[in-house]
């Protein structure tokens, strides 16, 4: 049994041996000084020739315990030439198809078991918050319940059947927690947060995949109340380990003991720094050379006993024993690669994918394009009509970069494959309109504007360890003559596509952005479109929620793309068209200004100056927001249970009408109200929600269940508690006042 034989390599290793075993590094600088001066148990962010160099030096060590070999693959396998890249977590989100996102994980670990990673740094369980922060698009968005869904699902798709299944590879719930509640979006900032609020938005999807069986967690960079989460004793031993009962590995994320001394400055020196660190209960150390020597120390100068490492070193051997890495190393295997990656059914379940993530937030009837088309045998729509001419403008209708998004080979992590995933593979807006547009239509195509400049940092500023900070992308300028011919397009077409956002310098780790407009040329190049009095239809592709500008608040119509993945411009392009219906839904409230934050829908209610005194506290578009081509409608919320005990389900129904003549899936949204709560306590919060098909002229009635359970409060104590009273349900197409029926019920004690 795999105890046993844990137990009995544990006994065997020496100290430098346990030690190493804790430590994962980077394979930047080669492999062989990592196997055999700091016996490294696993390392990251490593070439498929140092993967397999490292795992035939492991297995000539003295023990030959293999490597995890671990990656960031995060909407699919981001360093992998030829990888099904899927749109972002923000655009999966969007789908509100956890079951559809499953399959995501499911194939990402066909395609990246092949390559000899076993491990993947996915998915990312922070909740949105500010967004200006630059990870907003790794999340799900700003909803625990919804972010809770998603996670389980990914978690479930990665380690498929479980770990003995040679295509499962384990997940990792992260950044573990609290990370993104960040000081004016700023990327890692001390968060500013109570146990008491981690409990009540923060915690709740990382206790549901830590009671699933996720196996690995990633612990967030930041620190609370002073206490790196590295370092935090309350969150690792008392909540996660006791509380929750969670037996997995727990990683720190990159070089997080490191900087407990050279940047947070709360240790004196690396000694102090692992001792602190093994004794928090960390089992992997990330990136952080000097606990090699510093836990020795640790352990030479009495601060550590050796056993103390033994607990991790057993949970990372176990994890090894599982995957059964001593038995199949689980190597790149170059036959296997060739059959499962980027496959035409991953390519095919990558393009529903983006398909269903398309949120239309806006639509004067322009769309579907020429009253919607269909598509025809050869794939491409076909049309009847008089041809038309479309005018494809915007710095993000061809830029491959921006529409993979983060964590796709242009991130900057893998120097093997500095220019991304191959280009032919993806689709962009451009390309979707030329491979889908009926035969006979123009496409053209203007780029219009420029985001940004992006060189070195003009104040050169480094890292406290020496390293340089990464190069900064600052506005680019207005371009007239750019302008100009975008225009020229624009006036001789028939409509006019813009696809205009952010771009992959502005989104990621330390890559906050002060701001929320749309930077460069956009708004001037929007301005002058809208002036044309062409049809303008605004595609925004963007990694978040962005500040459109005044002139398209009366564009024909506006869509939310997000990044999404190989084929998205493809579905925009079919979306545009008719061929598609929209069903995506938005996870993530939009701000009117950048200094509207924060903006989330489930913030504390009774906060006497909610709002500025110059800008409507609404958001631009709210949370669960999304249109569908035809008009659904909701009437007759019932509640059948209307009182109901603490261990009972509430049970309602609503009936939905399709009054239009096109087919749409609806997303029938619930909330719950607590009217009276003990502590303040946000307004309203999704509990359930089901997707539902509706045909034209279809009436359907729609049951949703909730368990009571579901309707807690945390406590002032930070006890989730049902409290018995009365609560409202609110039933519609979004979270808006005016989207929602209401019907009431009763908790009894
Ligand atoms: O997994 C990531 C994490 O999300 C941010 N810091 C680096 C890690 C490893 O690349």
């Amino acid at each position: 049994p795999t105890e046993q034989r844990v137990a009995d390599l544990v006994g065997r290793m020496t100290l430098p041996e346990k030690v190493g075993q804790m430590l994962q590094l980077t394979a930047r600088d080669g492999v062989r000084h990592l196997v055999e001066e700091f016996h490294v148990g696993s390392i990251l962010h490593a070439s498929p020739e140092r993967v397999r160099e490292a795992a035939e030096l492991a297995g000539r060590s003295r023990l030959g315990i293999p490597l995890l070999i671990a990656e960031d693959c995060i909407h699919g396998h981001s360093f992998w030439e030829g990888a099904t890249i899927f749109p972002t977590q923000l655009g999966m989100a969007a789908t509100w198809d956890p079951a559809l996102v499953e399959k995501v994980a499911r194939s990402t670990a066909v395609e990246v078991a092949a390559t000899g990673v076993h491990w993947t740094f996915s998915p990312v369980l922070c909740i949105a918050r500010d967004l200006r922060w630059g990870r907003v698009s790794e999340t799900f968005g700003e909803d625990p319940f919804l972010i809770g869904e998603f996670a389980s699902a990914m978690v479930r798709g990665y380690q498929g059947d479980g770990l003995a299944d040679p295509t499962a590879i384990l997940a990792c719930a992260k950044h573990f927690a609290g990370y993104s509640e960040t000081q004016g979006g700023r990327d890692a900032s001390e968060a500013d947060i109570s146990r008491r609020k981690l409990r009540s938005w923060f915690l709740p999807p990382f206790e549901r995949v830590a009671r699933e069986g996720c196996r690995t967690f990633m612990l967030g960079y930041q620190s609370m109340d002073g206490v790196p989460v590295t370092v935090n004793d309350w969150l690792l031993n008392e909540v996660l380990r006791g509380e929750w009962g969670y037996r997995g590995t727990l990683v720190t994320d990159w070089d997080n003991v490191g900087r407990m001394v050279w940047e947070q400055h709360i240790f004196p020196d690396f000694t102090a720094a692992s001792a602190a660190a093994v004794q928090a209960g960390n089992d992997m150390v990330m990136t952080t050379p000097d606990f090699f020597d510093g836990a020795q120390d640790a352990v030479a100068k009495g601060l550590l006993e050796e056993s103390d490492l033994d607990a991790a070193v057993a949970r990372i051997l176990t994890l090894k024993f599982e995957l059964g890495l001593f038995e199949n190393p689980r190597h790149p295997d170059a036959a296997r690669q060739a059959e499962v990656i980027g496959t035409a059914a991953h390519a095919e379940l990558n393009l529903e994918v983006a398909r269903r993530s398309l949120v239309l937030l806006r639509n004067d009837g322009t769309l579907p394009l020429a009253g919607g088309l269909t598509a025809g045998p050869d794939g491409r729509a076909a049309s009847d009509g008089p041809a038309r001419t479309i005018a494809i403008v915007g710095p993000n209708a061809d830029d491959p970069h921006t529409q993979l998004g983060d964590w796709a080979g242009s991130s900057g992590q893998a120097e093997w494959l500095p220019d991304g995933h191959p280009r032919e593979m993806i689709t962009t807006v451009l390309d979707g309109f030329r491979e889908v547009a009926p035969a006979g239509w123009t496409v053209t195509h203007a780029r219009g504007a420029d985001i940004v400049v992006t060189g070195p940092d003009p104040e050169g500023e480094f890292f406290p360890d020496g390293q340089p900070r990464p190069d900064v992308a600052l506005p680019a300028p207005v371009d007239e003559a750019m302008i100009a011919a975008a225009v020229g397009e624009a006036s001789r077409a028939d409509y006019v596509v813009a696809v205009v956002g952010d771009r992959i310098e502005l989104v990621g780790e330390y890559r906050s952005t002060a701001t929320l407009e749309l930077i460069g040329g956009q708004v001037a190049l929007l301005d002058a479109l809208a002036a044309t009095g062409k049809p303008l239809v605004v595609v925004l592709l963007s990694s978040k929620p962005l500040v459109l500008p005044p002139s398209v608040a009366d564009a024909a119509a506006i869509v939310y793309a997000a990044n999404p993945g190989m084929r998205g411009g493809r579905a925009v392009a079919e979306l545009l068209l008719g061929l598609i219906e929209p069903s995506g839904r938005l996870p993530i409230s939009f701000a009117r200004h950048a200094g509207q934050q924060p903006t989330y829908y489930n913030q504390v209610r009774g906060q006497h100056g909610h709002r500025y005194a110059d800008l409507t506290q609404a958001p631009a578009f709210a949370f669960g927001q999304g249109l569908s081509y035809t008009t659904v409608e909701y009437s007759g919320l019932r509640v059948l249970t209307p009182t109901v005990d603490l261990g009972g389900t509430v049970r309602a129904q609503v009936e939905l009408r399709n009054t239009g003549s096109r087919p749409a899936l609806e997303t029938v949204q619930m909330y719950v109200s607590d009217t009276v709560t003990s502590v303040t306590w946000a307004e309203q919060e999704l509990k359930a929600y089901r997707q539902v098909p509706v045909a034209p002229g279809e009436t359907r009635v729609v049951e949703l269940e909730l368990p009571v359970a579901a309707c807690s409060i945390v406590d002032a104590k930070g006890a989730r508690v049902v409290e018995p009273g009365e609560f409202e349900l609110r039933v519609g197409p979004s979270s808006r006042a005016e989207d929602l029926r209401r019907a009431s019920f009763t908790v009894v004690a």
